[in-house]
């Protein structure tokens, strides 16, 4: 008999996280492999940040803190709030967990029954129904079309909503695509809600101020005070402080899914390091005096590999509004063979046709839930993002 549980066999590795454990090897076995696929920020964290860790080392910051983070941090979450969403939390609606990507694993561990459904807009990142199907949940999948920006409308998601859906998830800024929703796109969206109580919102807002040119970024209870009592929101440091490897999240929402989540965490993790919460209550207290120049740069790469990449033969590319992805349609590819015969049948072969002739490592569509697709994230140098253009343009004229 296996020692795996059965429980393992509704969920499979992270494809991202795969991905990057492949482009090491690769790498470490001398190969020339460009790795677009990991989703952090290639800035270092800054300095004011750093310097907050060791000062808490050095004042034996060094012990356990409360289950849902340090007092001093919660404190920061609930100003981060008020001043840049104009939102009130108190401390016991705040809850600071092992990465963003922990706070959701708790939310659903502590709220899903068998069976119970979560709306998943696709393409999604790749862990949402993962960890919904850990927590013995069932993912819904609803299409956000390409035609309309990779997101959803009011309409598809009323048609979604069933008796047993518990939760929907929206990512925007979006991982994979960049989508942004506006003020008024989700305004449709929280229409719907308001029409079924029952339902409640987890809001993943890590890519809160990644956005570009004019967007303005809201969290859908600036646009529905109403839906305050069902929604969680989900926000972290990995993306905007550049602090992927510190591991801290942090989720506001109603104070008895809060202590629920927190039983959860105290049984698991118990909190994140103490030094991490001491960099964090640093990071959300100190200027963002470095946000500007890291979007523009962003920005610039953006720009570079929309315009790069539109000039394949084959490939197309949205211009999104946030994050640092894009998510180009490989479709005017599918059926073509690389040299030697083999023929690309989807955006998984594709993918790993690129790799092996390229040495360029990307993510296939199929791991975010909309296909023909695959996924770049552009948080590196400009210098190495043409290079990685060039070899995908060469790739694809090599095919026939
Ligand atoms: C959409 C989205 N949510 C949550 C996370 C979790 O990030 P972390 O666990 O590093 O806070 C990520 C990381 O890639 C993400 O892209």
């Amino acid at each position: 008999m296996s020692i795996v549980a059965s429980r393992l066999s509704r969920i499979k590795p992270s494809a991202t996280n795969a991905l990057t454990g492949k482009v090491g090897e690769l790498k470490a076995a001398g190969r020339n492999i460009i790795g677009l696929g990991a989703g952090e920020p290639d800035f270092d964290t800054p300095d004011y940040i750093k310097d907050a860790a060791i000062e808490a080392i050095r004042a034996g910051d060094t012990k356990y803190t409360p289950v849902p983070g340090s007092v001093a941090l919660r404190k920061a979450i609930c100003c981060k709030f008020k001043r840049e969403n104009n939102l009130n939390f108190t401390m016991d609606q705040v809850t600071v967990g092992c990465g963003g990507k922990q706070v959701i694993f708790n939310a659903f561990m502590a709220s899903l029954e068998e069976g119970d459904e979560v709306i998943i807009p696709a393409p999604y990142w790749v862990s949402y129904p993962d960890m919904v199907a850990l927590a013995e949940g069932t993912p819904v999948f609803v299409e956000g079309r390409e035609d309309n920006g990779f997101k959803i409308t009011g309409e598809q998601l009323e048609a979604v909503i069933t008796p047993k859906t518990k939760w929907i998830m929206l990512n925007s800024p979006s991982n994979p695509t960049g989508a942004a929703y506006s003020g008024d796109e989700l305004k449709e969206l929280t229409d719907v809600l308001m029409r079924h109580p029952n339902v409640w919102l987890l809001t993943d807002d890590i890519y809160e101020h990644v956005v570009y040119d004019d967007f303005k970024f809201f969290t859908p209870c600036q646009i529905e005070p109403g839906l305050r009592h069902r929604t969680l929101i989900l926000n972290g440091h990995s993306k905007v402080f550049s602090m992927t490897g510190w591991r801290v999240g942090y989720g506001a929402g109603p104070a008895d899914l809060i202590k629920a989540m927190n039983n959860v965490q105290s049984q698991s993790t118990t909190h994140t390091c103490s030094i991490s919460q001491a960099a964090a209550t640093a990071a959300l207290n100190g200027p963002m005096d470095f946000l500007p120049s890291w979007i523009n740069t962003f920005k610039g790469r953006r720009d570079l590999v929309v315009s790069m990449l539109n000039q394949v033969n084959g490939l197309t590319c949205l211009t999104p509004d946030g994050a640092f992805y894009v998510y180009p349609s490989c479709e005017g590819i599918i059926g073509k063979k690389v040299p030697g015969g083999k023929i690309i049948e989807n955006d998984t072969d594709f993918v790993t046709n690129l790799l092996e002739a390229e040495g360029v490592a990307v993510v296939q569509g199929a791991a975010f839930g909309l296909e023909p697709h695959f996924r770049i994230s552009y948080a590196t140098s400009d210098e190495l993002l043409k290079d990685a253009c060039e070899r995908i343009h060469r790739f694809c004229d090599s095919l026939s």
